[in-house]
């Protein structure tokens, strides 16, 4: 089975190829933005994972969105992040952090109070955003000086850092679902009139600056990038995605990042080759994957591991499930984001 096979991803090695997503679980701390005991329990569980890729994390206090998301920028939260590093690492399993700003998809009670919500543009998403008082309607947004846009990458490269004296085996930027990179990239939430706004070259201006700036804390091979041309979650609009993700990925072609991680949208257009034919890398693909089409996935060279998300909430061994053909656990949507073990670090072990 190609899935439980050993592979590189840079400088990351990996015991499989079945990679545990990026998910927001919503258990840090409300007011520290700490991770949690439980959130050690939880990522230990699922360390038999080629590679675990956190949920979102923010690099600064304006880049929270949601409510209980944890973020990296204390030394308090970098201890309490390395407790999960070394949880999962005593289990054999590999970590990456994945860094989140929202941008413009907050509220202000989400966030402490005083901290800014900021974006390229002025422009507020349409829509709700969930707090613990119900559903409100997103924030508008401060258009970010040139000044914020420096400190704002400073963040980033900070977060970096501490990843890395945390123990992570890697950061992954999250380039896609309308948070700031995206933001900065599409025509729909960049109105800007300077270097970082207008022109196809000045919308990629500030992914560009951020992910080499993130590559030069330790390296290429210890940095990803997860990206999804089209998707249009938390009203996001490009005149032509395809457009400015293939001058994206051909602008950072050279920097050699560990892996690009592409969500398919097979409906709208075929994302995995688009990345193909701009990235040379190693791909990790996601999206409603199984275990058969998956395998089918690896048979391409360049795609050298699969995540999976949903499938690892209630399946915290799924690597192991998937060799011993065992059937899957249904998780409880109602408890995605609720405080507390249940639903999170309560599902069984399938032996
Ligand atoms: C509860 C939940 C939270 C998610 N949070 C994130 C996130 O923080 N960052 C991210 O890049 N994607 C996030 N996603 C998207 C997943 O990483 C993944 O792309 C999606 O679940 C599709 O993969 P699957 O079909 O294997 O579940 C989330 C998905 C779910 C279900």
């Amino acid at each position: 089975m190609q899935l439980l096979s050993p592979v590189k991803l840079g400088r990351i090695e990996l015991a499989n190829r079945v990679v545990m997503a990026p998910m927001t679980r919503s258990r840090a701390d409300s007011q520290s933005d700490m991770p949690s005991q439980i959130m050690k329990d939880y990522y230990a569980q699922r360390a038999g994972a080629g590679l675990i890729i956190t949920e979102g994390c923010h690099p600064s206090a304006e880049g929270k969105g949601y409510c209980r998301t944890p973020g990296l920028y204390t030394q308090a939260q970098q201890a309490a992040w390395g407790e999960i590093c070394d949880a999962v690492h005593g289990r054999g399993g590999k970590i990456v952090l994945q860094l989140m700003h929202c941008g413009r998809v907050a509220h202000r009670d989400n966030k402490a109070a005083g901290v800014r919500t900021v974006g390229p543009s002025a422009i507020a998403a349409q829509g709700k955003i969930y707090t613990d008082a119900g559903m409100q309607d997103f924030v508008k947004p401060v258009a970010m000086s040139l000044g914020d846009i420096e400190q704002t990458i400073a963040d980033y490269v900070a977060a970096t850092k501490m990843a890395f004296a945390a123990g992570f085996d890697g950061v992954e930027l999250h380039c896609t679902s309308g948070y700031l990179p995206a933001q900065f990239l599409s025509t729909g939430t960049n109105h800007r009139d300077d270097q970082y706004g207008g022109s196809l070259e000045n919308r990629l201006r500030f992914v560009i600056e951020l992910i080499t700036a993130m590559t030069v804390v330790g390296g290429a091979g210890r940095v990803g990038m997860r990206i999804c041309p089209g998707n249009p979650f938390n009203d996001l609009h490009d005149n032509d995605h395809c457009a400015t993700f293939a001058a994206l990925l051909d602008a950072i072609e050279t920097i050699g990042l560990a892996y690009l991680h592409v969500i398919r949208m097979p409906k709208i257009q075929d994302n995995i080759a688009l990345a193909k034919a701009h990235f040379s890398g190693p791909l990790i693909v996601n999206d409603s994957y199984s275990q058969e089409t998956a395998e089918a996935a690896l048979v391409d060279p360049q795609i050298s591991a699969v995540s999976f998300g949903r499938a690892f909430i209630a399946n915290p061994d799924l690597p192991l499930r998937f060799a011993g053909n065992r059937p899957l656990a249904e998780f409880n949507p109602r408890l995605l984001y609720s405080p507390g073990p249940e639903g999170y670090s309560d599902y069984p072990m399938s032996r």
